[in-house]
């Protein structure tokens, strides 16, 4: 779509947000709206790590699988589940978010990478509504990727997930693994060392958004076991590595950007004065400083995915 068609769409669901027509609510207070751009460029940039992940995942499924999609963003895994089901005989890829901007983003992207032997389904769900599985076909593969942290009581999430399947099926979520690097160590601008601390004050602000959310509950265990206590079996992990070397491409520089000035933005309260002034040098595309013109920025990370299936 155009992006001046895109600019009509969004602005008629926020139309209809705003007037009660349509509800746009996480339990995080953060507006996962706003960070559209940043979510479709994420995706792009890890489609190349993320397609391995897609075709393992689907290899084992039955027939004309259910593919759902929890706290589906931009859409960029259901296009490679879409990719993947097409070329196997088709299936149902179902996508669900509370965000109904990104919820109408993923229908687009996916239904153009969609075969004719592919349905695609869109669907408002919230994943802290423990009667979700009413609202969503049953599945074989269930996925949810950074969602279930932006839940209050993660294990009744996970159960909650785990409720969508059928038997035999396998719930996928990528919770943790490496956060992401991009940044050389010095700059030229502001100290050395930026990153970590970017990183650090990220780290506190999590901590605070996990606390904030209503009914947040610990969860003093990792994602396999608490896997294991949603009732599922079979639990394993692995990695998939986002790798983008050095030079990068114009929308790994974009990418960048946006990066540093939302880690500047959601952390900046927990950033000294110095490193602060540091973020808006660096995102300042009229300043001399602006990351956007280097030709040392990367992308290195990696995401950890954690299975298990219902028997
Ligand atoms: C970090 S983004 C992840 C998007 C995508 N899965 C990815 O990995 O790129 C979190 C997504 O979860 C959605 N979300 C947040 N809370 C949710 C909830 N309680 N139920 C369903 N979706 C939720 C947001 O709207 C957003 O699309």
């Amino acid at each position: 779509m155009a992006s001046f068609g895109w600019s009509v769409l969004r602005g008629a669901v926020r139309w209809l947000v705003l007037n009660g027509v349509m509800s746009a609510h996480t339990h995080d207070d953060i507006d996962w709206a706003d960070r559209l751009a940043q979510l479709r460029m994420a995706d792009t940039l890890d489609a190349d790590a993320l397609a391995p992940v897609a075709r393992r995942l689907v290899a084992g499924l039955p027939e004309r699988p259910a593919v759902v999609d929890v706290g589906c963003g931009a859409g960029g895994m259901s296009v490679l589940f879409a990719r993947e089901l097409g070329r196997r005989g088709g299936g149902t890829v179902v996508l669900v978010d509370t965000t109904p901007e990104l919820l109408a983003e993923a229908r687009r992207v996916v239904s153009e990478a969609a075969a004719g032997n592919v349905e695609v389904v869109g669907q408002s769900g919230d994943l802290a509504d423990p009667g979700l599985a009413g609202r969503v076909p049953a599945a074989d593969l269930v996925w949810a990727s950074g969602v279930v942290h932006h839940v209050g009581d993660q294990q009744a999430a996970l159960r909650t997930l785990a409720g969508l399947l059928r038997p035999g099926g396998v719930l996928a979520i990528a919770e943790g693994g490496l956060e992401m690097r991009c940044l050389p160590w010095e700059l030229g601008v502001g100290r050395p060392g930026l990153e970590p601390r970017l990183l650090a004050a990220r780290a506190a602000w999590f901590a605070r958004m996990r606390a904030g959310i209503p009914g947040s509950v610990a969860m003093p265990y990792g994602w396999p076991r608490a896997l294991r206590e949603a009732g599922l079996q079979d639990i394993e992990s692995f990695g998939a590595l986002i790798d983008h070397p050095l030079p990068g491409s114009d929308l790994l520089r974009e990418y960048v950007v946006h990066r540093v000035g939302w880690l500047g933005e959601s952390a900046g309260e927990w950033l000294d004065a110095d490193d602060r002034d540091t973020v808006a040098a660096l995102t300042d595309p009229d300043g001399p400083d602006f990351l956007g013109r280097r030709d040392d920025l990367f992308l290195f990370g990696a995401k950890a995915i954690h299975c298990g299936r219902l028997r």
